[in-house]
């Protein structure tokens, strides 16, 4: 079993002893932000590779392997996308970005997010999918598109349809699952090499447990088509969770244990990541503040690089699956 994290080329360059954290506990990195479009496209004709480069040689160096992550996706988009792009040129742009990252990085690269969070049934579309950008300016085959582009620059990476929210229990993320689903039964049969998908489980620290059938058979369900899943961007939302630190990374730790034992009875999960590998760089400080303004504390190792509960926690759901 592969565990490894997201992280940014600033944090990792800038601070040894979170590089050397990072590189004793994990086996795969993923860029946080340096493959994103606003990051990696400056202008239409321009690739900024130097700091994902960075990353991809510290991997090779810590004997850990490379993922990527989006290729294609709504948000995070240059200052120049809405003025330049057009329904004429967003097919060859978006073929021709999927071509060239993918090509530069050839088997380097365990696998791809190659569409991320492509997915929104609030719309009401029939496919479930969202409209803004890319099925408005190309249309609902730039999935199909965007993986062909990939599989052909890199036969070997496994190539990942990564999705945020399939994993609570609201009913739109029901609706997203049965979207999921759907969209994986209809471009498989047309021989769409989707081969895994990312669960990206941000879960929320106030969730009951996650072994409920309606997840869980849609874990199952996905296995059956013969599509692996990657756990592409775990951490705990504490935002909501009592301020005491003792009993937060508690609770935070018993989210972690519940959630990995349930998606680690499915032996298509072939990796587990985490967003983030301490709490000293996370993105939910940011994004989700907590009222009274303490340190959010979502993730295996704490501010000084220590393991801390849910660390132990994810050990145990590790040795009790039997998938160390
Ligand atoms: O690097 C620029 C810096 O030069 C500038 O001064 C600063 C102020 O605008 O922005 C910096 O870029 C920020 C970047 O993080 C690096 O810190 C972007 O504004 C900010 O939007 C970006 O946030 C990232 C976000 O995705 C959007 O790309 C978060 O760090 C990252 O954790 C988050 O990750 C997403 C996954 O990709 C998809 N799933 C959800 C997950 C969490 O939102």
């Amino acid at each position: 079993m592969l565990y490894g994290a997201a992280a940014t080329k600033t944090h990792l360059s800038n601070d040894a002893a979170f590089a050397a954290a990072f590189a004793a506990q994990c086996g795969i990195l993923v860029p946080e932000v340096e493959l994103k479009w606003d990051a990696l496209r400056p202008t239409p004709d321009t690739y900024n590779f130097g700091p994902v480069d960075w990353l991809q040689h510290f991997a090779g160096a810590h004997q850990m392997k490379f993922r990527g992550h989006p290729l294609v996706w709504y948000q995070s988009l240059p200052k120049w996308f809405d003025t330049y792009v057009t329904q004429q040129n967003a097919r060859d742009l978006m073929l021709t970005h999927v071509s060239t990252v993918v090509g530069r990085y050839a088997r380097k690269v365990h696998s791809w997010d190659v569409v991320n969070e492509a997915l929104d049934p609030n719309e009401k579309r029939p496919d479930g999918l969202r409209s803004k950008p890319w099925v408005n300016l190309i249309g609902p085959d730039y999935i199909d598109m965007a993986f062909h582009a990939a599989a052909q620059a890199d036969p070997n990476a496994i190539l990942v349809w990564n999705e945020n929210h399939l994993e609570t229990r609201e009913s739109w993320a029901q609706a997203k699952r049965d979207a999921m689903l759907k969209n994986l039964q209809e471009r498989l049969k047309r021989n769409v090499p989707i081969h895994a998908i990312g669960l990206q489980s941000h879960l929320p620290g106030t969730s009951p447990t996650f072994s409920y059938p309606e997840f869980t058979s849609f874990l199952r369900s996905v296995s059956d088509l013969g599509v692996k899943i990657i756990v592409s961007e775990m951490d705990v939302i504490d935002s909501d969770l009592p301020a005491d630190p003792v009993a937060r990374d508690q609770t935070v730790a018993n989210v972690y244990y519940d959630y990995l034992s349930t998606v680690l009875r499915e032996k298509s999960v072939v990796a587990i990541l985490t967003w983030g590998i301490s709490d000293r760089y996370t993105w939910i400080g940011g994004y989700k503040p907590r009222q009274d303004n303490a340190q959010a504390r979502p993730l295996p190792l704490d501010t000084s690089y220590q393991p801390a509960p849910p660390w132990n926690a994810m050990v145990r759901a590790f040795e009790e699956s039997s998938r160390t």
